[in-house]
Order: C-alpha cells, then sequence, then structure tokens
C-alpha cells in the first residue's frame, strides 16, 4: 500500500509517534499541549486516513485544534506530509492505536467532538472486536470528551451501522441520540466528504450517519448508579489515576510497521 505513490513524503514537526508520548509510568498525555494556543477548542478524529477531512475543515475551523490518529503508516505519513506542506498549525497527526491512546493516555473532558468516519468494519465475527467502537471505548469517549461533547459516526457498512446503534442503546446512560450535521466543509450532497466516502459514493453505496452527544455526569450516574469517571475502570475516577498499559499499542505493529 503506497497513498503516496513513491513520493518522498516529509512529516515535519506535524506528524508525531508514540516516541512523543510520556512513558507508561509517567501520567496522562495532553495532546492539547502540542499546539501554540493550547485554549483553544479540541477535536479528535480516529482513523484519519489520507487526512482530507482534517485538511478541508481546519481552515475552516482555524480557532479549534484537531489531533488525527491513524495507525497505519502510509496513511499517517501522506496525512502529515498534507499538513505540513499546507501549513496548518492547528492540525497534528498521530500514529498511534486510537483506542488505546483513549482508554490510557487521555485525560478528562479534553475534546469537543470526536470524529470517526467510516471505520474499518472488521465484518468477521471473531474480528469484532477490533472494531473501533466497544462498550468499553465509548466509556473512554465520554471521559475525554468535555460536557455536551459529540461523538459523530459515518459509515457505509449495514452490519457497523447495527453495532453503532446496539451500542448507542446500550450505552444511552452515557449518550443520547442527535441527527448527524454535515461539516462545513463538505461538499454539496456529501456526508463528511473523505476519502473513503467519495470512493464508495462512487460506487453508489448508501451511507449511515448519527452523533451521539455526552450526557451530563449527573444524568450519565443517575441512569448507571456510578460516576461517570468511575465508569471507565479506575478507582479514583480523574485521568491522573489512568495508568497507561505498559503492554499497549500491542496490536499496532501486525498492522502497520513504522
Ligand atoms: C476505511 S479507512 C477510512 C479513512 C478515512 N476516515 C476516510 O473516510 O477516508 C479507516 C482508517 O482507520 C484507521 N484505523 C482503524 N482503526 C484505528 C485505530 N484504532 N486507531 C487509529 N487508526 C485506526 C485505518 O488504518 C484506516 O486508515
Amino acid at each position: 500500500m503506497d497513498p503516496a505513490r513513491g513520493k518522498i513524503l516529509d512529516v515535519g514537526s506535524f506528524g508525531l509517534n508514540q516516541s512523543h508520548l510520556p512513558a507508561h509510568d509517567a501520567g496522562p498525555f495532553d495532546p492539547r499541549d502540542l499546539f501554540a494556543s493550547p485554549k483553544n477548542l479540541f477535536e479528535l478524529e480516529i482513523g484519519t486516513g489520507k487526512g482530507t477531512f482534517l485538511v478541508q475543515q481546519a481552515v475552516r475551523q482555524p480557532d479549534t485544534n484537531f489531533l488525527g490518529i491513524e495507525w497505519t503508516a502510509e496513511f499517517w505519513r501522506y496525512a502529515a506530509d498534507r499538513v505540513r506542506r499546507r501549513e496548518l498549525s492547528n492540525i497534528r497527526v498521530l500514529h498511534t492505536d486510537a483506542t488505546e491512546l483513549c482508554r490510557y493516555w487521555l485525560p478528562d473532558e479534553i475534546a469537543t467532538v470526536i470524529h470517526l468516519y467510516f471505520s474499518d468494519p472488521w465484518p468477521k465475527t471473531r474480528h469484532n472486536k477490533r472494531r473501533v467502537v466497544q462498550d468499553e471505548t465509548l466509556r473512554h469517549f465520554h471521559r475525554v470528551l468535555k460536557p455536551e461533547g459529540e461523538l459523530r459516526l459515518v459509515t457505509d457498512h449495514v452490519e457497523l451501522w447495527k453495532w453503532y446503534q446496539e451500542h448507542a442503546e446500550r450505552n444511552a446512560n452515557l449518550f443520547h441520540i442527535k441527527p448527524f450535521l454535515s461539516p462545513e466543509s463538505a461538499r454539496e450532497g456529501e456526508m463528511v466528504g473523505t476519502n473513503f466516502e467519495r470512493k464508495f459514493a462512487r460506487e453508489g453505496r448508501p451511507f449511515m450517519a448519527m452523533t451521539l452527544v455526552k450526557r451530563q455526569a449527573p444524568m450519565a450516574a443517575r441512569l448507571s448508579g456510578q460516576s461517570a469517571g468511575k465508569s471507565v475502570g479506575n478507582s479514583a475516577g480523574n485521568s491522573s489515576s489512568i495508568q497507561p498499559n505498559p503492554r499497549s499499542f500491542s496490536r499496532l505493529p501486525d498492522r502497520s510497521p513504522l
């Protein structure tokens, strides 16, 4: 797989990898500090691919910082090179597994939006556990999102869509559903305008989308009988108690050797 088709790519200071994360025992990692204006709004995109959504949307939201997370080295390099060439100082692209980053590194309540577009469907039952959306990752997304923060999901895959619906229903204590609104950067008739969307649109595939809105902690606690912080599996319920897993990123090397 060579999205660059032989072209030499340079990620510059826009592409980061695991060496930029603190040691597993050094506490959480706040990605907002990667930016010149760390107090600006912050959004995450999981599975950035070639970076099309990020480069389109970041110019329309110059006061928002975006972190793209991509675990396939070739796509990470391609997206970061694109960001560097356009000098989009409000984007960084990190080469890692987003689920493990959320689970072990990211602090509470930092993001206003988590974007997840055309995520890998992993259709075989034995591979379903590799899907990004799981009950556990939803609890972490809830924790990482600010109050009223949004998880925005789009897929072309009917089975994955059913999976999203089931997970949304089962985690109704954490999120309520609202209709998906296309970002400003989407072209006429597009949901988002990612690379995969444009490819799938040419094939005539239908798209399904939803937005999950974070419920406020009291509502989440009332419905689940515990605080939202506690639900992520750390006893104190705050980010400082989250211990990165020394065995983390175990899934990365077999998918995308650095
Ligand atoms: C089907 S592609 C879609 C790319 C892009 N969102 C688009 O719509 O054009 C899914 C991407 O998500 C990445 N990916 C899947 N799971 C991931 C994870 N846990 N962390 C980071 N990236 C992931 C894959 O490497 C792949 O590039």
